[in-house]
């Protein structure tokens, strides 16, 4: 460290200015395994990002460490930072896919001296555990109001809610229940199920024997968000007359083609859809797919890791690449940009974004290919959760 440092100051005295440095960021999220495709939707983002607004900030160079976390493993996630931290010292630690792993990690912030970018996990509470975590994805909280709102708004009287039983889960069950019984509504009955069940069959005819109107569901998505609505199909609910209310996790755009015809007319709230009419989108877009290979991948994880990477990006412009997650941290409370999805805000008090959310239908486009078509907006929302959270 003092020969670091008394390289740095005869740098300095030699040239005027202090050298270029490599700032590296490590980014943790699932690159293998099932849910490979949200991983590889972060390293999309973070390569659009870098696409358009290069690979420096000022001198430095920025790169990226990927490491792989194929499934919600907190004490892999806690092993996986305190390596990238001690040994391939990264400034920065991003990604996340999974609210556990992002849980793990934050008591080890402080004493690294590193800020934490979340790209996804979106349970409310994660960023109250610690000051130096900023959050650039969504909450439950924040989409499941909305969908709460739309229930009423349809006449729904009678809800079943189904979620996996985890701290999005029961985010997702509490912000709906709490809104639609607010509102007059009735939650006839609430299942949580086990972040690993596959098999949703015994789970539907619960909701066809429960008497409700609508079943409202969360899971995170993957290969079993995929399933859950397959399984919802096929074992006759939407013929039964049982309306399917959910986030947009459960209509993410890489499962539509899997889907088919069936999921034509699902309405989801959700804060990004690919299909987002705007200049911004339509930029992040190109260069999101060009840097997924196939376009059909693009989804809702890959606008969370540009949007992040546009903050680390400013962390890195306020601190002069000098490691000082306090000084970084501070630099983007209350930074607003255009995203793809929208207008954003990093609200002061919880780092977390300030977003529109929007009502989306599945529909058809004229070449054939399924999207979530925007048809409302709850403009500028906060994180309800957040008072709930503490
Ligand atoms: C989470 O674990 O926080 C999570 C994962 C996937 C989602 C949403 C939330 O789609």
């Amino acid at each position: 460290m003092k020969r670091m440092l008394l390289a740095a100051v005869a740098a300095i005295a030699l040239s005027g200015t202090a050298g270029a440095e490599t700032i590296k960021v490590g980014v943790v999220g699932p690159f293998s395994g099932p849910f490979a495709i949200q991983g590889k939707n972060f390293k999309a983002g973070i390569d659009a990002w870098m696409a358009l607004n290069g690979a420096k900030v000022g001198d430095d160079d920025v790169e990226i460490v990927y490491r792989d976390l194929p499934a919600a493993n907190p004490a892999q996630a806690k092993a996986l930072a305190q390596d990238l931290v001690v040994k391939e010292s990264v400034q920065y630690l991003a990604g996340f896919y999974f609210t556990p792993d992002a849980m793990a990690v934050t008591p080890l912030l402080e004493q690294a001296n590193v800020p934490m970018v979340i790209m996804n996990a979106a349970t409310s509470a994660i960023v109250t555990k610690s000051p130096l975590v900023v959050r650039t994805s969504f909450t439950l909280w924040q989409t499941s109001v909305p969908m709460a709102k739309v229930a009423t708004a349809r006449g729904i009287k009678k809800v079943i809610t189904v979620v996996s039983d985890y701290g999005p889960g029961v985010d997702a069950e509490t912000a709906f229940a709490t809104t639609f019984k607010a509102d007059g509504g009735e939650i006839v009955e609430s299942v949580r199920m086990p972040l690993s069940t596959t098999d949703f069959s015994p789970i539907m005819q619960r909701v066809k024997d429960s008497g409700a109107e609508a079943v409202f569901a969360f899971l995170p998505s993957g290969p079993t968000t995929l399933g859950f609505l397959k399984s919802y199909n096929e074992n006759g609910l939407k013929g039964a007359g049982i309306q399917f209310l959910a986030p947009g996790d459960l209509t993410q755009e890489s499962d539509l083609p899997a889907l088919g015809d069936t999921a034509l007319g699902v309405t989801t709230t959700f804060h990004y859809s690919v299909a987002h009419d705007s200049p911004e989108n339509k930029k992040f877009v190109e260069a999101a797919r060009a840097a997924i290979g196939n376009p059909a991948e693009l989804s809702f994880p890959s606008v969370g890791a540009y949007d992040g990477m546009r903050v680390i990006y400013k962390m890195i412009e306020a601190t002069g690449g000098k490691q000082d997650a306090a000084k970084a941290v501070d630099a983007v409370k209350g930074m607003a940009w255009e995203s793809p999805r929208g207008p954003v805000s990093i609200d002061p008090e919880s780092r977390h974004l300030t977003q529109n959310i929007y009502l989306r239908e599945v529909a058809k486009a004229a070449d054939g290919t399924y999207y979530n078509k925007e048809i409302q907006t709850f403009a500028n929302m906060t994180d309800p959760g957040l008072a709930a959270a503490k």
